[in-house]
């Protein structure tokens, strides 16, 4: 999963579109792309665009469902499980019982259209309430659904009144470093891939290309795009490098054939076991991304 690009459910043109985009991951949008007065719309499109696509496309299919509190869940659940998406992803998530309730809730959607127990799996939003941010710790362990951890800022802005989530220069404000970050341990807590937040200006292709450069540096995976332009730079950014391949295999293959010890010496440097479980790390990703590829 490196990239994974929002889809507005109500826009056949769009769906049309984004499924051609090379995206690891489409998220058919049912959420906030898509107004009040079209949510009913939305799911019928969305439904039939997923169905229709099911079998040839090579991307994975996620749905933003909206969230616990609407009262629209169900409805969303009721419209889309029925054609197996991969995945759904849940909005101001508030907790990791956030994600139980949707669990449970998918248990029991998947059971009315015979599919299996546990197949599709949850993203959560974790950042988007203040509770939320709060509560980063208590996802670790709750689902074996949980197929990662992301963040957002445009809602958390609203939630908390914050004018702006970037400063002048044009960097996250305290607020939401500190969000990013929480969403990184997370992530690293409940040992599943943390992704990087949407860039809204889908015109800034080199200050998007530094944003992920530095997402892929810090430990994020991957990274959702809001416009198919962001797609293969994404892509190209959490691709790891053949050099940070032959890197990794290099420590690899040297702990290997030195019988597995705690430490060994490469080129007259120091590599102990957390260099090997980076290595390790580093290609299980570069051998995802051929996959996906
Ligand atoms: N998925 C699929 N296709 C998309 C797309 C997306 N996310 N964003 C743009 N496109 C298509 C457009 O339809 C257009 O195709 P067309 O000319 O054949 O109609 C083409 O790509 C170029 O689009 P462009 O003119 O550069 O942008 P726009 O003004 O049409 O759209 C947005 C800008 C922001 C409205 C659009 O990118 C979008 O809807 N993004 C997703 C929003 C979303 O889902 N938000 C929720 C998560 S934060
Ligand atoms: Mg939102």
């Amino acid at each position: 999963m490196r990239s994974l690009l929002f889809v507005p459910g109500d826009s056949e043109r769009k769906l049309e579109k984004g499924f051609g985009a090379g995206a690891d991951v489409v998220i058919v949008d049912l959420e906030d792309s898509v107004a009040a007065a079209n949510k009913a719309a939305a799911r019928a499109t969305a439904a039939d665009f997923i169905s229709s696509q099911r079998r040839h496309t090579r991307c994975a299919i996620y749905v933003r469902v909206n969230d616990l509190s609407t009262g629209l869940t169900d409805d969303d659940l009721a419209a889309v499980v029925p054609v197996k998406p991969d995945g759904i992803m849940l909005p101001k998530s508030n907790n990791g019982q956030d994600v139980q309730r949707l669990a449970a809730k998918l248990r029991v959607h998947e059971a009315e259209s015979g599919l299996p127990d546990g197949g599709i799996r949850v993203l959560p939003i974790i950042t988007e309430t203040a509770a939320g941010v709060l509560a980063a710790a208590s996802y670790a362990g709750t689902s074996a659904r949980l197929a990662g951890l992301t963040w957002g800022a445009e809602d958390l802005s609203a939630a908390i009144g914050a004018c702006s989530a970037r400063d002048e220069n044009g960097r996250y404000t305290d607020v939401f470093r500190l969000v990013r970050t929480m969403t990184i341990l997370a992530a690293g807590a409940a040992e599943v891939a943390a992704i990087d937040t949407v860039f809204p200006d889908f015109r800034d292709m080199a200050g998007f290309g530094q944003e992920c450069r530095e997402a892929e540096r810090d430990g994020f995976t991957g990274k959702m795009a809001i416009h198919p332009a962001q797609v293969p730079v994404i892509n190209a950014a959490f691709t790891p490098s053949a050099e940070a391949v032959e890197r990794s295999q290099a420590i690899v293959d040297a702990f290997a054939a030195a019988g597995n010890p705690g430490v060994v010496g490469i080129d007259g440097k120091m590599y102990d076991r957390p260099h090997l479980r980076l290595a390790e790390r580093l290609l299980a990703r570069a051998k995802a991304a051929r996959i996906s590829a």
